[in-house]
């Protein structure tokens, strides 16, 4: 019986400025699995991009306490097909492992922009999320914004840098006039806010370029966007369930790393407090991009709402947070999903 267990591998840390958050992620997911159909197969990635067989209890994951040597062996995806599945690299040799699916529970860059999505793709190992093309498309905050465009929806208007020197700073002021103040600068591929600053005055527009400039090579200039953010959780690839809306109340500036983690002085609001045209018309918005941008598995849209009531696109986070107090449970457990059952869907899938 016993070796007829599903072999899913969980992959958590990543070279990435999230590593901490998917820690968090990872725990809830393992612990949430159903262990009498499937065995899970940890797979640690450390922030300098070390992957490793993690063999100890999952229980030292959110502390990070897992890279001991006793329970850590390197590991490696094999890029042969017929294997599908790691190699672990043992003192005494190496050793095959063939994988039933692979599930990324990785955030930003190097796990949910397409870099990890690609390997797991070419090992043929089933992959559990979005596939290599949309989690690049929807890490990318501009290519993102074109297609919404393309599905009809409202983007924010922008601009693109990818260097600044003195003859840039010229054109850099120019674009913060066209777009108006406050605008929103942002590294162009991250996440968590990570290098994202609400600018409210030219004087401190250069500052905040390169900030941005420390998480990326290229940046992202946007015009801001009025009224409040709105999330949907979408499960599923043919057939879609979609979560309750939820609400991001802002007393002061934005939805930066520390609101986004303690909440301190924002609030989440699940349903949102809007009618039930509304929150439909973002749900179906929500559903459009999610197809739009090739989305499978599972994802979280983000949009904005105006006061006037229009809706406009912000990002698709393709590897949503996942703890379970985080928005994409909550959404999906506000319409009798509980998070036990977002994970056995995603692995009957
Ligand atoms: N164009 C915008 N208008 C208004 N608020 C914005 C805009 N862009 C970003 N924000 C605020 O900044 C936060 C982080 O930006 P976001 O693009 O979602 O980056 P991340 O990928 O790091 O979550 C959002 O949750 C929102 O509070
Ligand atoms: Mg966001």
């Amino acid at each position: 019986m016993k070796n007829k267990k599903k072999k899913i591998a969980i992959l958590f840390g990543g070279c990435s400025s999230e590593y901490e958050v998917s820690l968090q992620s990872a725990y809830a997911v393992i612990t949430h699995m159903d262990l009498e159909k499937y065995e899970a197969i940890l797979i640690g990635i450390d922030p300098k991009g070390v992957w490793y067989l993690y063999q100890g209890d999952p229980v030292n994951i959110p502390g990070d306490h897992w890279q001991t040597k006793e329970e850590c062996i390197p590991v490696v995806v094999s890029p042969d097909k017929e294997l599908h599945g790691i190699l672990l690299l043992k003192e005494s040799g190496v050793e095959k492992i063939s994988l039933d699916g692979a599930l990324p529970v990785l955030h930003g860059r190097n796990g949910e922009d397409g870099t990890v999505q690609g390997v797991l793709e070419l090992a043929e190992i089933p992959l559990i999320g979005c596939n290599t093309m949309s989690s690049a498309i929807c890490m990318d905050k501009e290519t993102a914004h074109r297609l919404a465009k393309d599905c009809g929806v409202k983007v924010p208007s922008s601009f693109l840098i990818d260097k600044i020197d003195s003859q840039q700073e010229r054109k850099i002021m120019s674009y913060g006039e066209q777009l108006g103040y406050p605008l929103f600068v942002k590294p162009l591929r991250a996440g968590s806010s990570f290098g994202i600053t609400k600018v409210g005055r030219q004087e401190e527009l250069l500052d905040a370029v390169d900030h941005a400039f420390a998480y990326d090579s290229i940046v992202i200039l946007e015009e801001m966007i009025e009224g409040f953010e709105v999330g949907c959780a979408i499960l599923g690839t043919e057939t879609l369930t979609v979560g309750a809306v939820d609400e991001i109340e802002l007393s002061e500036g934005f939805f930066d790393y520390t609101e986004k983690y303690t909440l301190k002085s924002s609030n989440i609001h699940v349903p949102a407090r809007i009618s039930q045209e509304k929150a439909q018309e973002i749900q179906e918005t929500a559903m459009r991009i999610y197809r739009g941008l090739g989305c499978s598995y599972f994802a979280r849209v983000d949009l904005f709402l105006t006061p006037e009531g229009e809706i406009y696109f912000n990002e698709v986070n393709t590897i949503p947070g996942f703890t379970s107090h985080s928005r994409y449970p909550n959404m999906l457990k506000e319409v009798g999903i509980s998070f036990a059952e977002i994970i056995e869907r995603l692995l009957e899938m």
